[in-house]
């Protein structure tokens, strides 16, 4: 599988790299990010995901780490970071390594610097998907930390409501700029399910479709809202682990099959030759 996208070199023994991206906050990034690298582990791909969320990062307690440090490793007379393993994921955070409050007052090069020692320093080994956990934003720091990280792609995640919407497009713009290609749409806490089965739309219907066929990329799929997915967060077990056959756990399957489905096919495009009649 090759990078498809202008940016400079994946690092080295990880095929792909996507970065789970959201214009505004409290869409669900980050839920959307574990359950996709679970689900992935589960299909029996070697994963990898990188919390670079540096001044919000969620990852350590959606997984429930609390106070793990990452080892270090005396490599060809290098000290190198192993990746703290949870799930059979390979992970790493900001939150691992410095003080909550030490890295919210980091400027920009700051926190892509740390973003560079996370693909540098660290032992991933060989790598099926690498996913980047976003911050939220699509600021002069948002745009930093996308150009520092070489990706094959990204997904944007959105609530179905204008608001979400308006940022969702402007996260995909911030990509389009830097060359990286949207693989695709998460439309989150699309409806929830009524006891009787009937569907409450709270933040509007169908807006992540409509963002997808207006940047013409693929829709991926939607979430319902559901107290297992927020029980599954809060308690460090995402729900495709902890309620496997939920219905809500069967989208994120949907989702990440739709989304490996979405790479393969981008890398099996051949560059078009035209065709010279004599
Ligand atoms: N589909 C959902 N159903 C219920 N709760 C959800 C859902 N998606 C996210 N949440 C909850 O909403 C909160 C914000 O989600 P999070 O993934 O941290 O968002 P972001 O990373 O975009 O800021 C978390 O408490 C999470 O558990
Ligand atoms: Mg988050």
């Amino acid at each position: 599988m090759q990078n498809f996208s202008q940016n400079t070199a994946l690092i080295p023994g990880v095929k792909s790299s996507i970065a789970i991206a959201s214009g505004k906050g409290g869409v669900g990034k980050s839920t959307v990010a574990v359950n996709i690298a679970a689900t992935l582990v589960k299909e029996g791909f070697k994963t990898g995901l990188i919390d670079a969320d540096i001044y919000g990062p969620s990852i350590p307690a959606m997984l429930g780490l609390k106070n793990e440090k990452p080892k270090i490793t005396q490599i060809q007379n290098k000290n190198r970071l192993l990746p703290v393993v949870k799930y059979g994921l390979k992970l790493m955070s900001i939150g691992f390594l410095v003080d909550q409050g030490e890295a919210v007052v980091w400027r920009g090069p700051m926190a892509a610097s740390a973003l560079k020692q996370f693909m540098s320093d660290v032992q991933w080994d060989e790598l099926d998907y690498l996913l980047f956990d976003m911050p939220p934003g699509t600021g002069d720091i948002q745009l930093t930390l996308t150009q520092t990280i070489p990706l094959t792609g990204a997904v944007i995640v959105t609530t179905p409501q204008d608001i979400s919407i308006i940022d969702a497009r402007k996260g995909a713009k911030m990509f389009e700029k830097v060359n990286v290609s949207v693989l695709g749409i998460v439309e989150n806490m699309s409806y929830y399910s009524n006891p009787d089965g009937s569907k409450e739309y709270i933040f509007g219907r169908g807006g992540g479709e409509k963002l997808a066929s207006e940047l013409g990329v693929t829709f991926l799929g939607e979430i319902a809202i559901n107290t297992n997915i927020r029980l599954g967060g809060d308690e460090g077990k995402p729900i495709v682990l902890r309620n496997p056959d939920s219905s809500e756990a069967l989208q994120f399957t949907q989702i990440s099959r739709n989304l490996t489905e979405e790479i393969k096919e981008k890398s099996e495009e051949k560059p078009k030759i035209p065709v010279i009649e004599i």
